[in-house]
């Protein structure tokens, strides 16, 4: 089939999701000015560039008491700051949690019983458990096409790995199990593993 999404994609269900997949899930934590801390996952979220290392994600749509993008966005521009939380399977059904609708005032570390750490560089929490996180300071807000479309690029300041997960000087996935979003409501876990040298190498 065919479709020019301007004209509907006449399925039940938007398969857009289910195209652009598996994606990373980006597990924003931000602090608004009055010290409230906030987290939510993206999975419109990625890395962008090495040097120096950047990562951008996209917050699409609004909340009721917020009018202007969600809480993540609202705090990103008021601070300048945020960190990105990597989730592994074992912290899908805490991810789920922060995903809610909730209001501004709700702290969802909280919520989801986890545990806080500290950032170095940026005043924000980060998930303690996190198998990393990624301190941004940001570069850029774009707004995008649309209603309510805006794309957050932030450089990475500073880097946590937890140290159970890199095994002879790798960064070792399989010591965590990345979780990946899909279309719907699915989800995947990255469990196996392959290498390709490129052409010449
Ligand atoms: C796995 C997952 C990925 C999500 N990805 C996005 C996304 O890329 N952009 C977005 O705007 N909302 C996304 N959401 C929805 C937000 O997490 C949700 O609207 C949340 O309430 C936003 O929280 P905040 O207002 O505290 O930022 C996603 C939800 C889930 C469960």
């Amino acid at each position: 089939m065919f479709y020019q999404p301007k004209d509907g994609h006449r399925l039940p269900h938007n398969p857009f999701n289910a195209i652009v997949t598996p994606r990373p899930i980006g597990w924003i934590s931000t602090r608004g000015p009055d010290g409230s801390d906030n987290l939510a996952p993206y999975s419109f979220f990625n890395g962008v560039s090495y040097v120096p290392p950047q990562v951008m994600f996209a917050s699409t749509g609004s909340k009721e008491d917020r009018p202007i993008g969600k809480d993540s966005l609202t705090n990103i521009r008021d601070t300048g700051e945020f960190c990105v939380n990597v989730v592994s399977h074992a912290m899908k059904d805490a991810m789920n949690v922060t995903a809610g609708l909730y209001g501004a005032e709700v702290d969802e570390f909280e919520l989801a019983e986890l545990i806080k750490a500290e950032c170095e560089t940026i005043n924000c929490a980060r998930v303690a458990a996190s198998p990393a996180s990624l301190e941004c300071t940001v570069v850029d807000i774009i707004d995008l096409r649309g209603e309510n479309n805006h794309m957050v690029i932030g450089e990475v300041t500073g880097v946590h790995m937890a140290d159970d997960c890199i095994v002879d000087g790798i960064f070792d996935v399989l010591k965590y199990n990345p979780l990946a979003r899909l279309g719907y409501r699915d989800y995947s876990t990255v469990r196996d593993l392959f290498s390709l040298k490129r052409p010449g190498e």
